[in-house]
């Protein structure tokens, strides 16, 4: 935290007479989604009472930051907290999904990150230190890919997109999993409580999330032309990925069609310049238009799967790289599929969130309408783990090499350290990127002089 940074940030509430409002706003942020029980919203009320008095009294200290940070995050004036420099969630989970495509919110550090020109082989290119951000909304536009280009961020994954606009589902879309604080076993059925209102420090190593977005693009007009750009915003010690959605245009359930509009969307991402296309087989928000709720996720089906990797590799030029999303898949199904998907793809990412029932503590839904939602951060870290551990091994095991980017659960060094010694050759961050935006700087500043693996720079 910048020295004197509570000092000023106190004193531009009051210069702009926020503090005497932060106590109603905050309450009208956090009774946004659902109201929490009577007396938990009375001890958060107090407390932001509390805090509006030792505003206006001057008497706000380091010790107040945590009840500030959390104040401001839900009283929907985070970007004050950023410009002071205090790290913040690093997306407004009250705005919406279009509202935050503008704007990337959390501190920017003053100078980029980078491991001293150290350099590491991936995907036919070299980059610098190889953490970055998976697809997620935390990379859904130009102005995100910039903003986490200058935190050290260097692997991003633009937000899947598809051939055709698509709404966002009904707010809340992220929330918190504040009582998830461990990893779930590998293929254990997750039953998770979260609140919209609950909450988890920035800087926290046992975040976890769950998210319902369904899924959500701009058109495809409007979504080229930010990803050229955002091509255009990259150095050479970065890499930006695209990954794309197909869809089931007429709802038949015949695979042609869905591997059809994947390969459209694919050559129109290719078109913007995308130097590699990301397949999402794996995501756990999908609508079912025809039986209602939840789809699981394609790439349980490994025929359709194949089908679908195959008719993309076949439309996109040769020289455009390609990699395929999986969620994580139990042994027999992992085995089956890698093997057919190898000669198809230059890389294999995952693991995507996992699905799982979400409820609040009070029993109704937390997203209204959808049982079932993604769960990640560190709830999914052993099964990140055992997935990449199994997924490399079938590279080896194989003979066709393809290239690992790893996530789940990477929410400090360690965690990347983990993944990154198990062969992965990228590993990302969704959930930890959330918690932290300056989680990049924190794995260069721990492990950029020492990790293994790098090469020369060309
Ligand atoms: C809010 C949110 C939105 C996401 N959206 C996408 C998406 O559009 N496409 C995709 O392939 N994965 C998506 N993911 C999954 C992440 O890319 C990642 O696979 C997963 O979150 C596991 O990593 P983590 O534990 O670091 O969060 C999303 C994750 C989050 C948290």
């Amino acid at each position: 935290m910048p020295p004197g940074a509570v000092a000023r940030l106190r004193d531009d509430l009051v210069a702009r007479r926020l503090a005497e409002g932060l106590p109603a706003a905050f309450t009208a942020g956090v009774t946004r989604f659902g109201r929490p029980p009577q007396a938990e919203l009375d001890a958060l009320t107090g407390a932001a009472t509390d805090l509006e008095a030792r505003l206006a009294a001057g008497a706000v200290g380091e010790a107040d930051v945590p009840l500030l940070t959390r104040v401001l995050f839900f009283a929907g004036q985070a970007d004050l907290l950023s410009a002071h420099g205090l790290p913040t969630p690093a997306y407004d989970v009250l705005g919406s999904f279009r509202d935050n495509l503008a704007r990337p919110l959390g501190p920017r550090a003053a100078e980029r990150p980078a491991a001293g020109g150290r350099r590491w082989p991936l995907l036919g290119r070299t980059i610098g230190f190889p953490i970055g951000v998976p697809a997620c909304v935390l990379n859904g536009s130009e102005a995100w890919v910039r903003h986490n280009v200058a935190n050290g961020w260097n692997v991003l994954t633009y937000k899947t997109v598809r051939g055709r606009a698509h709404p966002p589902n009904e707010q809340p879309n992220w929330t918190f999993a504040a009582r998830q604080t461990a990893s779930l076993a590998p293929g254990a059925a997750a039953d998770v409580v979260s609140d919209p209102w609950d909450w988890v420090p920035p800087g926290s190593a046992t975040v976890s999330s769950v998210n319902s977005f369904g899924v959500p693009s701009p058109d495809p007009g409007e979504w080229m032309a930010d990803l050229s750009r955002a091509v255009a915003a990259v150095g050479d010690e970065q890499l930006l990925l695209v990954s794309v959605m197909g869809e089931d245009p007429d709802g038949t359930g015949r695979v042609d069609a869905l591997a059809g509009d994947f390969a459209r969307t694919a050559r129109l991402a290719e078109e913007a310049g995308a130097p590699v296309v990301e397949l999402n087989l794996s995501c756990p928000n999908t609508l079912d238009r025809s039986a209602g709720g939840v789809r699981p996720p394609l790439c349980l089906d490994a025929d359709a799967t194949v089908a679908v990797v195959a008719a993309v590799r076949r439309a996109l030029d040769d020289r455009t790289g390609l990699v395929a999303k999986l969620a994580w898949l139990d042994e027999p199904a992992l085995a089956g599929l890698v093997p057919r998907l190898a000669p198809l793809v230059d890389g294999i990412a995952g693991i995507n969130t996992v699905q799982s029932r979400v409820r609040r503590s009070d029993g109704a839904a937390t997203f209204p309408g959808r049982e079932l939602a993604g769960l990640s951060g560190i709830a999914v870290r052993d099964p990140a783990l055992d997935f990449t551990r199994r997924l490399v091994a079938l590279r080896e095991a194989g003979g066709v090499h393809f290239d690992v980017l790893a996530m789940g659960g990477v929410t400090d060094p360690g965690s990347f350290a983990a993944l990154f010694a198990l062969g992965a050759d990228a590993v990302q961050s969704a959930a930890g990127a959330f918690a932290d935006p300056f989680l990049a700087r924190r794995c260069i500043a721990a492990l950029g002089e020492t990790l293994p693996r790098a090469v020369e720079a060309p």
